[in-house]
């Protein structure tokens, strides 16, 4: 066990913890935030994806000791119900989610595609999250509210 600090969604938490505990493991149950999943455990399906320094990271292959210092930014720090990030608020608008397990997955990487790439084509978009997974597949809502938020952006940034 070591003691760490973690930065997460703005504000440092310490946990106390085995280094190599997956990050994922050290979210949800020591921090409690729940809205990275646990799929696969082994980085193909995006269910647990996390911002760490901006970067999407897979974070049940992550060792909680791999973060050191970075900024960790979850699903819940996105946005908040009053101001959802722009791809929250298509998801909901356009009523994607089935069961909704693989929601995570997808908002965090399309609001990292988002940063990297505000005017996505249709095959960029493809490429981005040609390694997520959905099992009820919603895949045309998913893409709907992508193409939803990307347009929301350029809108709002007068492009
Ligand atoms: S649970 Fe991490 S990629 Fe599937
Ligand atoms: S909504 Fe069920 S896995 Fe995607």
């Amino acid at each position: 066990m070591a003691r760490m600090n973690l930065d997460v969604n703005g504000k440092v938490e310490t946990i106390d913890a085995d280094p190599d505990m997956p990050l994922l493991y050290a979210l949800r149950n020591e921090l409690a935030l729940n809205n990275p999943h646990f799929g696969c455990g082994l980085a193909q399906c995006g269910a647990c994806t996390v911002h760490v320094d901006g970067q999407p990271v897979r974070s049940c292959v992550t060792p909680v000791s791999a973060v050191g210092n970075s900024k960790i930014v979850t699903l819940a720090g996105l946005g908040t119900p009053e101001k959802p990030h722009p791809i929250q608020k298509a998801y909901v608008e356009e009523q994607v989610p089935q069961c909704g397990y693989c929601i995570n997955g997808w908002i965090m990487t399309a609001a990292e595609l988002f940063e990297r790439n505000p005017h996505p084509t249709d095959g960029e978009i493809k490429d981005a999250f040609a390694s997520l997974v959905c099992r009820c597949g919603t895949h045309v809502r998913i893409l709907r509210a992508i193409r939803a938020a990307a347009r929301a952006m350029r809108e709002k940034a007068g492009a």
